[in-house]
């Protein structure tokens, strides 16, 4: 089933130039986060970053014959200290325990290397949106640090919305007292308009692709005053310690 959607979403990307376009923004974003040298992406899904960096190894819990490798985030195949960058798009609030990502996470990162996420964010407006109109729950009241028995029956697109909000947000400090080595050095909200009305994923698109540069472009002069209302996305930019 999994990996049917994950085929699915592969086929639309080629189909849907307005998901290309909001796609590139989200990239644009991760990459400009970067340090220089080699990344890892967890969730890689359909698995489209390639397009836009060639030092990147891709992965995902599900196999798929486009990635580079199979990895659950929380238990990572590789080395101490061997990637300067984590990145993924729409990966953490799809993680069981998410703190078993950050400790692998915080395990093969070079010092001063950065985990990169791009991930919905709840604000008034996009509860509502999330809320009632996307299939994937918001769970608020959820423990975004919680450590547990994994569940057998639980699948790789099994999620709560609501998890980097609650992490970066109401449970920050618990975050910076648990993980004193991993700054977060960047918080952006962003993504008012075109990315609802693109559909995401869906098949459906309210949004032209040829709009989308302008229609970003206005969301970035919005952005100060728009954010805490209706922002449906987060970047966080979470930086490893460099020595000691
Ligand atoms: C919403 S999709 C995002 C896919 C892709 N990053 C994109 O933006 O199109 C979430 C992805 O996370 C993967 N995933 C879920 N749990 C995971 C885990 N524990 N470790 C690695 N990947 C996981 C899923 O298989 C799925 O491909």
């Amino acid at each position: 089933m999994s990996e049917e959607l994950l085929h699915a979403h592969r086929d639309l990307w080629q189909r849907k130039p307005v998901l290309r376009s909001i796609y590139q923004d989200f990239y644009r974003r991760i990459l400009s986060a970067c340090r220089s040298g080699r990344s890892l992406e967890i969730g890689g899904g359909s698995g489209n970053l390639k397009e836009y960096s060639q030092d990147v190894v891709t992965t995902d819990i599900v196999a798929t014959e486009w990635l580079d490798a199979v990895a659950d985030a929380q238990a990572l195949p590789f080395a101490d200290s061997s990637f300067a960058n984590i990145v993924a798009v729409d990966v953490l609030h799809h993680i069981e325990y998410p703190v078993r990502f950050l400790d692998e996470a915080q395990r093969i990162l070079k010092p001063g290397g950065r985990i990169v996420l791009v991930e919905p964010a709840i604000s008034p407006v996009s509860w509502f949106f999330y809320s009632f109109w996307h299939p994937e729950p918001v769970r608020m009241n959820a423990d975004p640090l919680a450590n547990g028995v994994a569940d057998k029956e639980r699948k790789p697109f099994d999620s709560n919305q609501a998890i980097p909000t609650l992490l970066f947000g109401r449970h920050r400090k618990r975050f910076e007292a648990r993980y004193p080595r991993l700054k977060l050095v960047r918080l952006e909200r962003f993504g008012f308009f075109a990315y609802p009305l693109s559909g995401g994923f869906r098949s459906w698109s309210l949004l032209p692709a040829q709009l989308v540069p302008s229609l970003l472009n206005l969301e970035k002069r919005l952005a100060p005053a728009l954010a805490p209302l209706m922002s449906f996305r987060l970047l966080a930019v979470l930086e490893n310690a460099k020595s000691g």
